[in-house]
């Protein structure tokens, strides 16, 4: 499975043909809004930008994240705030940090209607708890609970497991060991498909994770145009368009 993250209506027209999935990541909040984590993304932000995203995409499956605090407390408030993204965006799908507590909320939706994406392994949200974002299953008891929790959200009903940031061994055997397909990002090839930041692997940004190959230097192709369209406003070369523009009046 193809997939990558989406936030706008511009990008999700361009990546949607080449991907089967499109997520709407709270990465956003990184990503897009320059927060240090996803902790502080919120309901409405999702919304507004999973609707953009529907508005640009047209076959790939899309999926919304749940935020941080909009789905935790309860099932009942998970249900009332997955019912508001499902009507509000039209997209076909939510996702969630599959903790401990998670799986029970994971059965509760699915059982009602919502089509969920659980995702184990480092948990962006939990960034707080674990004080960086790590890596996951070095240990016999991480990699235990990591296995555990992977276990627990296909049998909840999730449609795929996002398993992220885990060795290639603990990849392959959650891999092998539930129905639904894992989606790895930072876990190697032995997942049934591939998850990442699109802007990562295109090269927005002057740092990108170790397990990223980068596709392009949008960085790069940016600062020099806007370098070039700088130098010409200053040297009063206004390209072509504007005698056109100012002769219709
Ligand atoms: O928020 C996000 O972008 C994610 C990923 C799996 C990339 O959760």
């Amino acid at each position: 499975m193809v997939c990558l993250t989406a936030y706008t209506a511009p990008m999700a027209e361009i990546l949607d043909e080449a991907c089967d999935l499109l997520l709407v990541g709270d990465s956003v909040g990184m990503v897009l809004h320059g927060m240090p984590n996803t902790v502080g993304v919120t309901l409405d932000m999702m919304i507004l930008h999973a609707q953009a995203v529907m508005r640009g995409s047209t076959t790939a499956m899309v999926v919304v994240d749940m935020p941080f605090g909009s789905y935790e407390g309860s099932p009942e408030q998970a249900y009332a705030n997955a019912c508001r993204v499902m009507k509000e965006t039209g997209a076909q799908g939510i996702k969630v940090e599959s903790g401990p507590t998670v799986p029970d909320t994971i059965a509760y939706l699915t059982s009602r209607g919502v089509p969920v994406m659980g995702h184990v392994g480092l948990r962006p949200q939990a960034v707080l708890m674990e004080g960086a974002f790590k890596a996951k299953g070095r240990t016999e008891l991480e990699r235990e609970r990591v296995l555990a929790e992977a276990r627990a959200t296909a049998d909840a009903g999730a449609f795929a497991v996002v398993v992220e940031g885990v060795a290639e061994a603990l990849a392959r055997e959650i891999t092998a060991s539930i129905s639904a397909p894992t989606i790895g990002i930072g876990a190697s090839p032995a997942c049934d498909g591939q998850i990442l930041v699109a802007e990562d692997l295109l090269g927005l940004f002057d740092w990108s994770p170790k397990f990223v190959r980068r596709y392009a230097d949008l960085r790069g192709d940016i600062g020099r145009a806007v370098k070039q369209y700088a130098d010409d406003v200053r040297a009063r070369r206004f390209p072509g368009e504007a005698e056109t523009y100012f002769a219709k009046g």
